[in-house]
């Protein structure tokens, strides 16, 4: 499922309000676009390449934390019992503070009713660069995350 139709997805539509019935789906995924700050620029390389769609103003932060409690209450709806959800998001710096994407998104998904699983590193080839960081005061990430969660209160 894809809210942008130009990519063809088997299913247009909004991971918020999915068009499914409850209690239904074994297993989903989540792969949002990895460097939300971004969506505060224009950069059409960013807003295209990872489709980040939706903009993220002053007022949320320039993230997208506040849309992840919508998506982890619809993917428990619609998953059956002991249902996993897979979800890949990476951390950020943004305002020379880190910014703890993949904690906003345990911590939704745990206040959803979700089990948080386990948590799988994985390594790019490179770190992602904008050209507008001249100096790095932290270090590059240079990795992302698959989280894993039941819909249970188990995880085996
Ligand atoms: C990194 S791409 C992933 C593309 C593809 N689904 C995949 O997993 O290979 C992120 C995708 O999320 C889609 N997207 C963004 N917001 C969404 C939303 N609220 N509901 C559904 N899809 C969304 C974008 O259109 C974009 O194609």
């Amino acid at each position: 499922m894809d809210i942008q139709p130009q990519y063809k997805p088997k299913l247009v539509g909004d991971n918020s309000q999915m068009p499914f019935r409850g209690r239904g789906i074994r297993c989903g995924r989540l792969r949002p676009a990895p460097h939300p700050h971004q969506a505060e620029t224009n950069q059409k390389d960013f807003t295209v390449r990872f489709g980040l769609v939706q903009k993220s103003s002053k007022e949320t932060g320039y993230s997208f934390s506040h849309t992840y409690p919508a998506f982890v209450r619809e993917a428990y709806r619609v998953l059956r019992p002991e249902g996993v959800l897979l979800c890949k998001i990476a951390d950020y710096i943004h305002n020379h503070r880190y910014q703890w994407a993949h904690v906003d998104l345990i911590q939704a998904a745990v206040a959803a009713g979700f089990q948080p699983c386990d948590c799988i590193v994985k390594v790019r080839k490179g770190p992602i660069i904008d050209p507008k960081w001249i100096v790095a005061h932290h270090s590059r990430r240079q990795h992302c995350y698959w989280l894993v969660f039941r819909k249970s209160d188990k995880c085996e």
